[in-house]
């Protein structure tokens, strides 16, 4: 498994800096927490009515016996009444105004984020980690920013109205019932270490478990073909053991500890019946007042428990608000300098011109974070225009070349300069809008193929598609299936086959008319055929473009202005096609191999 699932330390406090960051989210709603302030203090004080009428109803029968007029208690509680309903539809209403506004802002942060790291943040998040951080983490979140912190207001203007009016009414009863609050604060403070630990080995066991959900979803047919069912089960039921365990503990943990909080409010009412008791047979207090002292007693528990519930699941979140704002604070390890972005709010462009001109790799140096040197002190240029083509075994480094060249990656030593300025000196938009990549494995979106290849241009036409499709070799395939181009793919483009994913992608390159044209093994799921026929489009396509394409099959790459031929992060050899095989070289190797094995397919396939 991942190392980096040691990102979140158990070890670390609660971090208050980290709370006060996230309750931005909701402090931003100023106009709805103003009025959530006025609704929190009327619903207070509509509380506060309550025990005081009921309490004084009670003292008056006490005094007056059988004649009390109950008309004006019956008025005043109607009224009460009528305004705590007012103000617990406004409560509703403000919090989930700011929990909808809150969890929305939230999502695009992180989601936003996500778009913007770089590549190198990918290769070391799991996809089960980033989607546990858009759902579950997020809800968590808004929910606590938004129904935590009003219930918080809530209860703490509750607290506060109804201890100064019992400060006020009999100061020795309210001491009584108020000296409970220290005890409640040790016991919280005890129970919120070790909830907040379990808590987040319960987390990360789901992170884990969720990723190696995604893992065996996505590998399942290598599973079978493997016969690994068996240990992936194996691995699945440790992992789910091990959850299971945390899960139990935090759970007698929970359950330990609202249990204790009960009994302190029911001990604190005990207290005042005897105290109150004592009280009135002194004279000193009525049957009505102690009754409405218990009244209070029991509402001031009530936000004490609601709040220590809240408190619990603060604990809880601790940890996904860690890992939110971890995702949203950091920093894309490529992105543009201080200087680039100064320009553009400046005069709109990094400064320089739009074209793509000649490109050089001057002494480039690069390792994925720090793995093994890929890529070691690489000298090329590469004239405007010309197409290139890199060949050489498996692992070499021609992937990480051309994702260092489209900056997906920045090299680590050395520079790679566009007309003579390094790549880092101008913005990413530049470069990135006048790239077309075709890859191995690409990506598709769900949705309809012409909205799959008009992603590159987003005001293409009907016919500029069909025209980049013809261009591509597409057409014909797409014309084939049911819809045409209005065929649904599927999530990821699963409905249609590599090839053809491979194709449409092909077409949505060519549709942009980029002026850098990067392939990556770009046609190794076609047949022979079909990319013959790519060959032709691909000529008209490339004229006057620069072109850097991985071959799968050397034939295709024959008429290329040069061929590098890497290994071990090193250009072996380079040359035209004719000069590499007159050479017999490693290329002449490579070639003569591989024509040679054509030779045999060619046969067995004639003479079957
Ligand atoms: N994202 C990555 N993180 C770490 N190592 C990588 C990553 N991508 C590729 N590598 C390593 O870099 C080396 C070169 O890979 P690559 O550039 O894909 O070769 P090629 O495209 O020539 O087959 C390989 O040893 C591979 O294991
Ligand atoms: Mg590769």
């Amino acid at each position: 498994m991942n190392q980096e699932w040691n990102d979140d330390d158990l070890e670390q406090k609660v971090d208050l800096r980290l709370w006060k960051k996230l309750l931005q989210y909701t402090l931003k709603y100023r106009k709805t927490g103003t009025t959530f302030l006025f609704v929190a203090f009327g619903l207070a004080i509509c509380d506060l009515c309550f025990p005081l009428i009921t309490g004084n109803l009670i003292s008056e029968i006490e005094e007056k016996g059988g004649n009390v007029d109950f008309a004006p208690y019956l008025w005043m509680y109607g009224c009460a009444t009528f305004f705590l309903c007012i103000f617990i539809y406004g409560f509703i209403l403000c919090a989930g105004k700011i929990r909808t506004h809150v969890s929305y802002d939230i999502r695009k942060d992180a989601f936003q984020q996500l778009q913007e790291l770089s590549f190198s943040f990918y290769d070391t998040k799991p996809v089960g980690w980033l989607m546990a951080r858009l759902t579950s983490d997020c809800n968590r979140l808004s929910n606590i920013l938004a129904w935590g912190v009003m219930d918080f207001i809530w209860g703490m203007m509750l607290m506060a109205t109804i201890s100064t009016f019992m400060l006020i009414y009999n100061w020795k009863l309210a001491l009584t019932i108020l000296s409970v609050i220290p005890v409640l604060f040790v016991i919280s403070v005890y129970f919120r270490k070790k909830i907040l630990t379990t808590s987040r080995l319960v987390r990360k066991a789901n992170s884990k478990l969720t990723a190696s959900y995604n893992e065996s979803i996505l590998g399942v047919r290598t599973t079978k073909v493997f016969v690994r069912n068996e240990e992936n089960l194996r691995d699945f039921d440790t992992l789910a053991e091990g959850m299971q365990n945390h899960s139990v503990h935090n759970a007698i943990l929970s359950a330990v500890y609202l249990p204790i909080v009960l009994t302190l409010g029911s001990v604190a009412i005990a207290v005042i019946l005897a105290q109150g008791g004592h009280y009135v047979t002194l004279g000193a207090l009525s049957v009505g007042e102690v009754v409405m002292f218990i009244y209070y007693a029991q509402m001031f528990f009530a936000p004490v428990q609601e709040l220590s519930a809240w408190f619990a699941e603060l604990q809880m979140a601790q940890a996904s608000a860690e890992r939110v704002l971890s995702l949203i604070e950091s920093e894309p390890e490529v992105r543009d300098t201080e200087k680039v972005l100064a320009k553009i709010a400046e005069s709109g462009n990094d400064g320089h011109t739009a074209e793509i001109g000649r490109i050089e790799f001057e002494d480039v140096e690069f390792q994925y974070r720090s793995g093994p040197t890929i890529i070691e002190k690489m000298n090329l240029v590469i004239e405007a225009g010309q197409s290139i083509a890199l060949v050489g075994a498996t692992g070499g480094g021609k992937s990480t070349l051309v994702n260092l060249l489209c900056r997906f990656y920045e090299p680590t030593g050395g520079r790679i300069l566009f007309d003579g300025i390094d790549y880092r000196e101008r913005s990413l938009t530049w470069l990135q809008s006048n790239l077309g990549i075709v890859l191995q494995q690409p990506h598709l979106f769900s949705g309809r193929i012409s909205d799959n290849i008009r992603y590159g241009k987003l005001e293409a036409t009907q016919e500029e598609i069909e025209e980049a499709s013809h261009l591509a070799g597409a057409h014909e395939f797409i014309m084939n299936l049911d819809h045409g181009y209005d065929t649904e793919v599927g999530e990821g483009g699963i409905q249609l086959s590599l090839g053809e994913k491979q194709l449409v992608s092909f077409a949505r390159a060519v549709l942009k008319q980029p002026k850098l044209m990067v392939m990556d093994e770009a046609t190794s799921s076609i047949d022979t055929e079909t990319e013959k026929k790519i060959q032709k489009g691909l000529e008209k396509v490339l004229k006057g473009r620069t072109s850097i394409v991985i071959a799968h099959r050397l034939s295709t790459i024959r008429s290329a202005d040069r061929i590098l031929v890497i290994e071990k992060g090193k250009i072996m050899e380079q040359g035209t096609h004719s000069a590499l095989i007159k050479a017999g070289g490693k290329y002449h190797d490579l070639y003569t191999e591989q024509s040679m094995r054509d030779i045999v397919r060619i046969d067995t396939v004639m003479g079957s």
